[in-house]
């Protein structure tokens, strides 16, 4: 089938965005901040979601989709494997009950109920791949090189697929990183692993107004369950 790509319908694709939270973080995570802004994940849980529904974030960190799904009607369940992180976000949870402290490399060896949407960014590995970097998380795999850890994100989002209903959506917020002339292209990376678990459907740029890991932007990435 022949399309006009003037008129076929496009995607809303690129956004700019303040990369700035509300809330002040207490003084135990100050420049331990690996927070995404509020106003990033709230027009997704809109867009994706419907009130009422499940909304799942696998590394929910300080819980910014947990809290926000929360706040627009959503049911919001997650995991996040730093007890103190864990914590302070089920302290702001109306149900936090929801959030497991634990390991998303297990997530199939926990009870939740199917989900709606996911919206989650994954911890980057900067720390082992761009020593120039310094964030204080651990990532997943990573103990056994870039490779692993790309393999390891995989397996846990072939994970979140297994508990997504059929028209689902996942979303991953990732960025490439720069640092000393040496570029990872980890947004890449990631979309190549995960399309091999789910339908890859696009991504949007993320235009910070500032610089996040040597670059302005960041890449949403869309995928729903393979048809
Ligand atoms: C980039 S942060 C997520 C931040 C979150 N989007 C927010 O706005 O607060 C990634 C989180 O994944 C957590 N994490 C790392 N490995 C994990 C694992 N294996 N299972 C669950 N959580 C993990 C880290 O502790 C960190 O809080």
């Amino acid at each position: 089938m022949r399309g006009d790509l003037r008129t076929m319908e496009i995607m809303n694709t690129y956004t700019t965005l303040e990369c700035s939270c509300t809330e002040q973080l207490p003084e135990e995570f100050v420049g331990d901040d690996d927070r995404f802004p509020e106003r990033f994940v709230e027009p997704l849980i809109k867009e994706f979601s419907e009130t009422g529904d499940v909304v799942f974030d696998p590394f929910a960190g300080f819980g910014t989709t947990l809290t926000v799904a929360e706040r627009l009607g959503r049911r919001a369940y997650g995991l996040e494997s730093d007890a103190r992180r864990a914590e302070y976000t089920r302290a702001r949870m109306t149900a936090p009950g929801n959030l497991i402290c634990g390991d998303s490399k297990k997530l199939s060896s926990f009870t939740f109920p199917l989900i709606d949407l996911a919206v989650t960014s994954p911890p980057y590995p900067v720390r082992s791949v761009a020593p120039s970097i310094t964030v204080r998380k651990e990532s997943p795999g990573i103990e056994n090189g870039y490779d692993s850890y790309i393999n390891c994100l995989r397996y846990i989002f072939a994970q979140v697929r297994g508990i997504m209903k059929p028209r689902a959506k996942l979303i991953i917020e990732a960025g490439n990183l720069r640092s000393g002339g040496q570029v990872i292209p980890l947004a890449w990376d990631i979309a190549e692993a995960v399309s091999r678990e789910l339908c890859f459907e696009g991504e949007r740029i993320i235009k910070w107004d500032r610089s996040n890991f040597g670059f302005d932007h960041t890449y949403c990435m869309v995928f729903s369950r393979k048809r």
